[in-house]
């Protein structure tokens, strides 16, 4: 069901949750003043608590209401990129529940950049919690139609048109003069470093990430309702046999995430995409979508050389967890 902007401000104060747009992808929102919407996001996306969820504001403003530190870099960082697709993770103030966090430390938090986003936070004056709009485990949503057929109508969406930049929110750490990438987004790791430089702010990458301070990475994730392969070098044109064998072998489920595994492969639907790293990122889920719903009974991604520049890593990130099993054909 679509809805107004002024009907999901009311959903959202009633604690209910909805789905809204941002440039990233869609995100079902709650209050994250209200541990009823916060359970119901879990709930209705079927996803593990011990994965945190972002919290999206206003400005750096509300952020800075909600954590208990708020550093130098996260100030640069925040004045260049917000609003846009940059997740800071800081230290946490005792008023951002557990459930947002997993019971960690730290928060996660963005300014979505998204005119309806920014809208609905601004007439809230609360911030809200928001993982993207899909089940845990599958492809995210970037169409209002996604969310829709994600969670068969059952979910309130408001319209706000393709996400423009199509993958999730590069995820930082700071801690202290130490930063982390925890999730590669459309901002690069190369950028934050050539800008904090710039700013002659001093930092380190950290050496090391403790499974406890990003606990939602899994092996699976991203995947479409078809099996993925994702293929290196040649398709030769024995190529299913190979597909059929290797999918037999994997179990039905990792870390939760359910693997798609019909009986018999015998047809496949290659992806295709431009060979402009941010057109592929704004594609990469609609085309996952539409191939998965299409006749073929699986998908293949074709690894190409050209896909070796630091652009591509945030795109192949999510293509390698989309994928059931990375194969190397001869080439
Ligand atoms: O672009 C985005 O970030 C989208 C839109 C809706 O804003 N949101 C999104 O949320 O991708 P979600 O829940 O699908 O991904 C959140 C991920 C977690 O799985 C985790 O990897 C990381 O962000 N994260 C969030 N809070 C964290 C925290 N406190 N510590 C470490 N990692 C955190
Ligand atoms: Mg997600």
């Amino acid at each position: 069901m679509i809805i107004s902007i002024e009907e999901a401000l009311e959903h959202l104060k009633s604690e209910d949750v909805v789905a809204i747009p941002t440039e990233t992808v869609y995100g079902l929102a709650g209050l994250i003043t209200s541990e009823k919407a916060l359970k119901k996001i879990f709930e209705v996306k079927k996803r593990p608590f011990f994965d945190p969820l972002i919290v999206h504001v206003t400005d750096t403003s509300q952020a800075q209401g909600l954590t208990s530190e708020w550093p130098l870099i996260a100030e640069k960082l925040a004045e260049k990129y917000w609003p846009g697709p940059l997740t800071l993770v800081l230290r946490k103030r005792k008023l951002v529940s557990d459930l947002i966090t997993a019971g960690l430390e730290r928060v996660g938090i963005r300014c979505p950049q998204h005119p309806v986003a920014q809208e609905i936070l601004n007439k809230l004056k609360i911030p809200l919690a928001a993982p993207s709009a899909n089940l845990f485990g599958h492809t995210s949503p970037t169409l209002a139609q996604h969310v829709e057929s994600e969670f068969q109508s059952q979910i309130p969406v408001v319209e706000g048109g393709a996400s423009s930049i199509g993958i999730e929110s590069t995820v930082l750490l700071i801690d202290q003069d130490e930063i982390a990438i925890l999730r590669p987004g459309h901002i690069l790791a190369q950028e934050i470093e050539d800008y904090l430089k710039a700013q002659n702010i001093s930092f380190k990458w950290k050496a090391q990430i403790t499974k406890s301070e990003s606990p939602g990475h899994m092996k699976h994730h991203y995947m479409p309702s078809k099996p993925l392969f994702w293929v290196e070098g040649k398709i030769p044109s024995d190529i299913l046999e190979t597909l059929n064998l290797k999918l037999r072998e994997l179990p039905d489920q990792v870390e939760g995430v359910q693997i798609q595994k019909p009986s018999s492969l015998k047809t496949y639907s290659l992806l295709q995409f431009s060979s402009s790293p941010q057109n592929a990122a704004r594609s990469l889920y609609s085309e996952l979508r539409r191939l998965a719903e299409g006749p073929a009974d699986c998908l293949i991604f074709q690894y190409q050389s050209f896909m070796s520049q630091p652009e591509w890593a945030p795109v192949l990130e999510r293509l390698r967890k989309a994928s059931s099993i990375v194969i190397k054909t001869s080439s």
